[in-house]
């Protein structure tokens, strides 16, 4: 049996066949761009912070047509950060975890974090605390993440017995992630852990989108859709 190892590890190892993973899910990640750019549209003088950029090909996609003051692009693989800095600038690309991130007194209006990143990191408070703290107040953050009770993607059954599983154990979410012959640990979170989570950090929930993985559709509740949540930094 393989031995799990870390996300970054795992992205590090996983990189060059990450785009055709992201092409395998296209409509999805489509559909959440748009909602995220047309946010993103709406807030004047941009100052924008993505955790998790990945290659960066979709933070290309999010912010072409946008004007904005300030980019951080923050990465904690070290293959995906060298890739982000072909194309982008060096004062705008950060190589580390988010939850190690140094910052100066520069806050950002804006922050997102997408396609389950919540789900790798080790400690999610942490995560969320990082950004929040990032944020200035009334700052936006949009995330996404694979929802357990998802019944159109992972099936009745399966969502079921994982519900039960939470019921019975308290921990139905911890699940590995197999690509390329390495593992990684993913946690799959439900809409209550995460609002939790939210109020727990400082964020309030403003907007949910259930977006349906295979097509893109928007579905009208959480048992048929990944969740896209966006929330504002409270005080
Ligand atoms: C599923 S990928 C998503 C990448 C990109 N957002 C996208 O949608 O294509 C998760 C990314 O989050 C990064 N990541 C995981 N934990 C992180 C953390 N604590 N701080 C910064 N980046 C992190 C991983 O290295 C990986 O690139």
């Amino acid at each position: 049996m393989r031995q799990p190892i870390s996300s970054k590890s795992f992205y590090d190892i996983t990189s060059k066949s990450y785009q055709n993973t992201s092409f395998e899910r296209a409509k999805y990640l489509s559909a959440i761009d748009l909602i995220v750019t047309q946010k993103m549209s709406k807030i004047e003088e941009l100052k924008l912070l993505e955790v998790g950029a990945g290659n960066g090909i979709r933070t290309r996609t999010i912010i072409s047509g946008l004007t904005y003051k300030k980019l951080l692009l923050i990465e904690e693989s070290e293959v995906f950060a060298s890739e982000l800095l072909k194309t982008f600038d060096k004062t705008e690309v950060h190589q580390g975890s988010v939850e190690d991130y140094e910052h100066s007194d520069v806050y950002f209006n804006m922050a997102f974090s997408l396609w389950n990143v919540i789900g790798h990191v080790p400690e999610p408070l942490t995560y969320l605390k990082s950004i929040n703290k990032l944020l200035e107040n009334n700052g936006i953050f949009i995330f996404d993440f694979n929802n357990r009770l998802n019944i159109k993607e992972y099936g009745f059954y399966n969502v079921a017995r994982n519900w039960l599983r939470g019921l019975l154990s308290g921990d139905a979410g911890q699940f590995t992630l197999n690509k390329d012959g390495v593992s990684t640990p993913v946690y799959i979170y439900q809409l209550a852990e995460i609002k939790s989570l939210c109020q727990k950090s400082g964020f309030v929930v403003e907007q949910k989108v259930y977006v349906n993985y295979e097509t893109g559709n928007i579905e009208g509740n959480q048992l048929s859709g990944q969740i896209l949540l966006i929330c504002r930094k409270v005080t």
